[in-house]
């Protein structure tokens, strides 16, 4: 009898982990990584998003692996890298996408909401990157891609523990860029812009003012979709990216730009057509 918990030789498509990866953004990732030919796992709390969020893959293309995770939990995440490791042999990209986020004034944040949304983004994201580099180091491209926000560098009034949480992982991101860099493995990270996704809709965009409000604060006047974003991911995790490491990509319409300093045009020229 062949010993069936031992892994078999790595599987022969590329394999990527999205964490969040069966909602929103991270489905829409999936998807543009399952057309370019990567195998995935998806890895979430919820059995529900993770089978819908396989469905939409497996129709892309890839072979899915469901790892029921919470990226908090060190020994949880230990063990979704020995299941991908068991069924695939192989890890060629991380994407750190799962978060949690609500809107509240800094003082009203507990403690609870603080340590949850901060151990989601800041915690989970620096324990999927340590269990996964034994496999990332065996990979020909390995790469690694943290979904942040531009309030990382910026300010984000109304969510002070996503925006703490997101800027530690702009310096995770950094600074893994430099140490890894000796394992050949690259570490960037993407700032989406407003996307509206089911996740944010009930947890930020959470009336038509806010959304009106949010869409006219960005330069190029409307919300960013899902595929926008993952279109950067599927760039930066591939060949033609081979020598960017430790950067952040804005894909933002311009939004964390704003209307720069002031807005000197229009003040200067108020019966030009605005923007947008
Ligand atoms: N949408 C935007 O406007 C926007 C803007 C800037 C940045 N972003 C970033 O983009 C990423 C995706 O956001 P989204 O809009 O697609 O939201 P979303 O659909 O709510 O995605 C969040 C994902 O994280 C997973 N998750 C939450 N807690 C988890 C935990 N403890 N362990 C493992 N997985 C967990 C959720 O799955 P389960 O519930 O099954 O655990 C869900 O799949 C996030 O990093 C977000 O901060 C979004």
């Amino acid at each position: 009898m062949p010993d069936v918990s031992s892994p078999g030789p790595p599987a022969a498509k590329p394999v990527a982990l999205v964490t969040g990866g069966g909602t929103g953004i991270g489905r829409a990732i999936g998807v543009a990584l399952a057309r370019d030919g990567y195998d995935l796992a998806i890895a979430s709390r919820s059995a529900a998003h993770l089978g819908d969020g396989a469905a939409v893959l497996r129709a892309a293309g890839a072979r899915v692996l469901e790892v029921p995770t919470d990226v908090r939990v060190p020994e949880q995440v230990d063990r979704m890298v020995e299941t991908i490791r068991r069924e695939y042999g192989r890890l060629d990209v991380l994407v750190n996408n799962a978060a949690g986020n609500f809107l509240a004034p800094a003082e009203k944040i507990s403690p609870n909401g603080w340590r949850a949304v901060v151990g989601i983004v800041l915690d989970g994201t620096f324990f999927c990157s340590r269990a996964a580099l034994p496999l990332l180091r065996e990979s020909r491209a390995p790469s690694i891609v943290n979904i942040i926000a531009s309030y990382a560098w910026m300010a984000g009034p109304g969510t002070a523990h996503s925006a703490a949480a997101k800027a530690g992982v702009l310096a995770l991101t950094r600074t893994l860029a430099v140490e890894w860099a000796r394992y050949g493995i690259r570490v960037n990270a993407v700032a989406p812009g407003p996307v509206r996704t089911d996740g944010t809709d009930h947890q930020l965009w959470v009336s038509e003012a806010v959304v009106a409000a949010v869409r006219d604060g960005v330069p190029l006047g409307r919300f960013g979709t899902p595929e926008e974003i993952a279109e950067s991911v599927r760039f930066l995790v591939g060949p033609r990216a081979s020598y960017i490491t430790g950067q952040v990509l804005a894909v933002d319409g311009g939004q964390w730009l704003g209307k720069g300093v002031m807005d000197l045009l229009a003040a200067a020229f108020p019966s030009e057509p605005k923007g947008g």
